[in-house]
């Protein structure tokens, strides 16, 4: 795939980057690799029809548009991994160690400091459009009852919004260059939160203890139970302590 962020599109107020981009690459209006960014948002989506709310101006809130993907439906959890990579490669790069939350949670000191909404288009079997929504908190002081955490308050300094932008771009293409590897996912592997520890899930017969062995190509959690494996999606299992 071609890079990213060659054009990007500065919006002052929208009610969700992703829904943008949706429109106009309904109407064929968009590059590949464009950037959709806006200074607030009015109806910011998370997963799963939660909101993702975000101080106007101080944080990151954007979409890239992907066109000509190319990955079939079974593959389609490389995007995740390459977008979940790239997060926690810029967070490096500002001093921070960073986990993701399965599947694309970014966290540090066990607070939420990134968050992903992936939304794909078929051709068939195949993503031919991917819309990739990201939230980073980065000047925000105040999340108040959310467990929540910025680049400001963790490194107790200001940062430019364009600078984490365009380092942000420059780590994704860095993960779009070996997306078809293998290291990738071994990568996605070592910094996945709460990987080989004892905890507590709760699924459809309740909570339980368990243990994260991996994530099947397909992108479904591995969660060891009493010595047996099951994979789960996101609908199924939530984290609990
Ligand atoms: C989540 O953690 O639940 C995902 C949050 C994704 C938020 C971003 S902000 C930019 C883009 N536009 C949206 O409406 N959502 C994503």
């Amino acid at each position: 795939m071609e890079e990213i962020g060659r054009n990007i599109i500065r919006l002052e107020s929208v009610d969700s980057t992703n829904n943008y981009t949706a429109n106009r690459a309904r109407a064929n209006d968009l590059r590949h690799g464009s950037v959709i960014l806006a200074v607030d948002q009015t109806g910011g989506r998370g997963q799963m029809g939660t909101a993702w709310t975000s101080e106007a101006g101080k944080n990151l809130t954007f979409s890239v548009f992907l066109e000509g993907v190319n990955v079939s439906v079974e593959r389609q959890f490389i995007l995740t991994k390459i977008v979940s990579l790239s997060l926690v490669n810029l967070l490096k790069q500002y001093g921070l160690k960073a986990r993701i939350k399965w599947p694309n949670d970014i966290y540090v000191n066990d607070q939420k400091i990134a968050g992903v909404l992936i939304e794909n288009f078929l051709q068939g079997s195949y993503i031919h459009r991917s819309i990739v929504g990201v939230g980073l908190n980065v000047n925000q002081d105040d999340f108040g009852v959310l467990q929540a955490t910025s680049l400001k308050l963790e490194r107790g300094v200001f940062f430019p919004l364009d600078d984490v932008l365009f380092s942000y771009v420059a780590r994704f293409n860095e993960e779009l260059k070996r997306m078809h590897s293998d290291e990738i996912h071994a990568a996605y592997l070592n910094d996945l939160y709460w990987l080989e520890e004892k905890r507590t899930f709760r699924d459809a017969s309740g909570e339980f203890e368990g243990t994260i062995k991996g994530v099947e190509p397909n992108g479904q959690l591995i969660i060891e139970q009493n010595g047996e494996m099951k994979s789960y999606t996101l609908k199924e299992v939530q984290f609990m302590h």
